[in-house]
């Protein structure tokens, strides 16, 4: 394998029965098992086999408004899931979404610490901040405050997670059994007294294999990109295409750079939808299998919501008629803007709109043969848009399997993904460095 190619590396974002909002629809679906653990352990077992660096659980704390039209949206707790999943996998990473709106730093700093000694150091944490109110009023609370808030409390949470975990260090457990146990010299108070937590510490149980499990972001606004630029190590970022990739990316290096790191040590991994076939037509057949399964009536008037028009009289297959501007659009600007993109770069019918917008939204969507893919993959990890993607697979385990089988040997064959687990811990496989200790701690206990 040449060195100096550029590696890609994969996370799998698992969401019920696929990305693709009708994947539930299929006659063929998984749509009964998705309360069974055996679905989420065949799809991780399928990814490892697959050699991806991580499995990835998105969390929301309230059912969706909108649960009858958009199918399974209702979630595991992931902590609990990723926990049984360690138990039947053993090289791929375990990556679990954590809300800074909603968890104590002491209580996730705990679960993530455990979590990374059962599965050998592979936990990973995707700190988010929540984006519903249904979820604050399951909280004790109407709202979840406004975003400056939100994005506050989320550096808080992350500073101070990040001092728990080097409080109880992993040294710290000396067990010689006419001695000692715990060398409690290196445990130390971390006496936190913060806007928004305080937190006397040490965490009670020591530091798994990583010391500190890998933090993941997502977050796009400016608040967003600045809290992944200052404490990120991976990042789940949304582009519709390659030139969105980049600009983001250059974005947030620019602000690590600011903020005094390096900014190569990041792995940016942009959301990707894949339809892959042995030819192009029957990639696009596979799409078109999903887009038809669409309640199209239901998708018609949620689209005319965004676009505030009425598209009753539209032709399902004909080109999307013109749209204005953006300059001339007076409603919400970010969902406008992603279908303006969308019909620039794919040129798509009304039916293959609804459908690029029902699986994966304003992510990227890529339709081929192996070749054509593992080729728009190499130009964005050379372009630098791109470390690798969140794959985002329309329909499971179906669309992951031909990503398997199809996708990754050919970028074997490029030299360009790993043909073995070369590490143990996600952190390694991921290539980032371990992080500098930044935190200045308190007196030993
Ligand atoms: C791939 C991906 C996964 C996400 N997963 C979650 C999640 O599980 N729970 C959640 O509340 N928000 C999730 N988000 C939302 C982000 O954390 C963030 O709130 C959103 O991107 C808006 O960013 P902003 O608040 O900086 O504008 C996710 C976003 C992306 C792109």
């Amino acid at each position: 394998m040449s060195r100096a190619l550029k590696q890609a590396r994969f996370n799998l974002f698992i969401y019920g029965a696929g990305h693709h909002q009708a994947a539930w629809r299929a006659p063929d679906s998984h749509a009964e098992q998705l309360a069974d653990t055996g679905y989420y352990v065949q799809l991780a077992q399928l990814a490892e086999r697959g050699l991806l660096d991580a499995v990835f659980l998105a969390d929301s704390q309230a059912v969706s408004a909108d649960a009858a039209a958009a199918g399974p949206t209702w979630l595991f707790e992931p902590f609990t899931l990723l926990t049984a999943l360690s138990q039947h996998t053993s090289r791929i990473g375990l990556v679990c979404t954590v809300s800074s709106s909603f968890y104590s730093p002491f209580h996730a700093s705990r679960m993530l610490a455990s979590l990374d000694r059962l599965s050998g150091g592979r936990a990973g944490a995707n700190i988010v901040t929540s984006m519903w109110d249904s979820e604050a009023q399951n909280h004790g609370r109407q709202s979840l405050g406004d975003h400056g808030y939100r994005y506050g409390r989320a550096d808080e949470f992350i500073t101070v997670l990040r001092q728990l975990f080097e409080s109880h260090p992993r040294d710290a457990l000396q067990i010689q059994r006419d001695l000692v146990f715990t060398d409690a010299g290196q445990l130390r108070e971390i006496n936190h007294a913060g806007e928004h937590f305080s937190v006397r510490g040490p965490l009670n149980l020591p530091a798994g294999p990583q010391d500190s499990p890998v933090i993941f972001q997502a977050g796009s606004s400016g608040q967003g990109r600045d809290l992944a630029a200052k404490h990120a190590e991976g990042i789940y970022s949304v582009a519709a295409d390659e030139q969105m990739a980049l600009e983001y990316a250059r974005d947030v290096r620019a602000r690590a750079q600011l903020m005094g790191r390096d900014p190569q040590a990041l792995a940016i991994m942009p959301g990707l939808v894949t339809y892959v076939g042995n030819t192009l037509e029957e990639a696009r057949q596979k799409q078109r299998r999903l887009n038809n399964l669409l309640p199209t009536a239901q998708s018609l008037a949620q689209l005319a919501v965004f676009i505030q028009q009425d598209t009753s009289d539209w032709e399902l297959d004909a080109p999307v008629p013109a749209l204005p501007p953006l300059e001339q659009f007076s409603g919400p600007a970010g969902r406008y803007a992603t279908i303006l993109r969308l019909i620039e770069i794919h040129q798509p019918t009304v039916r293959e709109l609804l459908g690029l917008l029902a699986a994966g939204g304003g992510h990227c969507t890529m339709v081929g043969t192996p070749s054509m893919i593992a080729d728009e993959i190499e130009r964005w990890l050379d372009s630098g848009a791109a470390d690798g993607f969140n794959l985002m697979p329309p329909s499971l385990p179906d669309s992951l399997d031909d990503f398997v089988q199809l996708v990754i040997p050919e970028l074997q064959r490029r030299g360009r993904f790993r043909t073995a687990y070369e590490h143990r811990t996600l952190r390694e496989n991921l290539g980032l460095p371990r992080p500098v200790r930044r935190e200045k701690l308190a007196q030993p206990v």
